[in-house]
């Protein structure tokens, strides 16, 4: 759509980062009038490093959760990645271009969705930023009609369109808001809290579009998020991110396996449970039976449910057993925690 005939932007570059920090400089406030007085002729400064020597990379058709605890540094990188930050030191590209020396050329290759904030215009009907955001971004009128019709579909924006964004619901707007960061086709998606304060239908739409987007057409994804659901329907890789620095970048199954609470086995036994020497040899680390329930607890990742279930079944009467996998929410307090 756009020319890639220059040879400057390659998408299959992706996204590199390496070393990458920004610092904010605050002004010391000191107490009083006094202090308020010399601080308009001496003004002290605090620094704030809040991305520390961050490193990674992210191939074509990634789709990356990046989390981490509130002030960790999530929404800094991302606006070093769009372009609207410069960093202090370090080196950032997103499909071959450093976004802050070619903020143009970025834009073009990627859709920003920020949760907490609209890139659409609060008076006028949506379907009027579309028109403006093609001009914008000179998008030949039958790709725009092409590309339009398809998200407008998937993101059920019918409806709207004609509606004024200062009217629409939170779930609406930022359908509308996917829409208009889609319009010309990029490569790449930015998106901070894109699910915040949605309902649990309007989370789920979005979280299909963010699939389909990035399994049917492509798209590189990176998402910032506190809902772990987010991160569990849609990222195999996670970036934790603390203080301004990596904690963690791998597979969300390793995470969480790391991470994990104890996993939990319930089997209905008949009798008295025998053999509980054989089940803490297979990894059970707890055995507790009540109104014929066994409840079995075991770290996943020194021990298998396959183990310790064979053993329950070697030497007793099992009527019927479950496996609990440890909940998503119980890894990310622990990995907190653990920071
Ligand atoms: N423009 C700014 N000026 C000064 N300090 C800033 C600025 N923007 C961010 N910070 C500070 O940098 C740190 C990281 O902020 P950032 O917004 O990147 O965190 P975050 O991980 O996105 O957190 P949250 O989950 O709350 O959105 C915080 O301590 C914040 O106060
Ligand atoms: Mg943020």
């Amino acid at each position: 759509m756009f020319d890639r005939v220059s040879g400057v932007n390659d998408r299959r570059a992706g996204i590199r980062v390496r070393g990458l920090t920004r610092e904010f400089k605050r002004q010391r406030r000191r107490p009083g009038l006094g202090g308020a007085v010399r601080g308009l002729f001496a003004p002290a400064y605090d620094v704030l490093t809040a991305v520390d020597r961050v490193s990674f990379e992210i191939e074509p058709g990634e789709v990356v959760g990046y989390i981490g605890p509130n002030g960790a540094g999530k929404s800094t990188t991302i606006k070093m990645l769009v372009g609207i930050l410069v960093p202090t030191s370090g080196e950032v590209s997103v499909g071959g271009i450093v976004p802050h020396r070619k903020r143009m050329a970025n834009a073009r290759n990627i859709g920003v969705v920020f949760g907490q904030r609209t890139q659409l215009w609060w008076d006028i009907p949506v379907a009027d930023t579309f028109k403006v955001m093609r001009h914008m971004y000179g998008i030949p009128l039958p790709d725009y009609e092409r590309t339009l019709a398809r998200f407008q579909d998937m993101l059920a924006i019918d409806e709207f369109a004609d509606v004024a964004v200062r009217q629409l619901s939170l779930g609406q707007r930022m359908r509308a808001d996917f829409c208009c960061a889609m319009l010309h086709d990029p490569d790449f998606l930015f998106l901070d809290e894109p699910t915040i304060g949605l309902d649990v239908v309007a989370k789920e739409q979005i979280r299909r579009f963010i699939r389909e987007i990035s399994r049917t057409h492509g798209k590189t994804v990176i998402l910032t998020t506190h809902d772990m659901g987010d991160i569990e329907k849609l990222c195999d890789r996670v970036i934790v991110i603390d203080k301004g620095a990596i904690m963690y970048d791998g597979e969300l199954d390793a995470l969480k396996r790391r991470y994990a609470a104890d996993s939990v086995i319930a089997a209905d036994v008949r009798g008295e449970v025998r053999d509980r020497a054989r089940l803490e040899a297979a990894g059970a680390k707890s055995v507790a039976v009540s109104d014929g329930t066994v409840t079995i607890t075991f770290d996943p990742a020194r021990a298998t449910a396959a183990a310790i279930v064979g053993e329950l079944l070697r030497g007793n009467e099992v009527r019927d057993f479950s496996v609990e996998e440890p909940e998503i929410e119980h890894v990310i307090r622990n990995l907190y925690a653990s920071l």
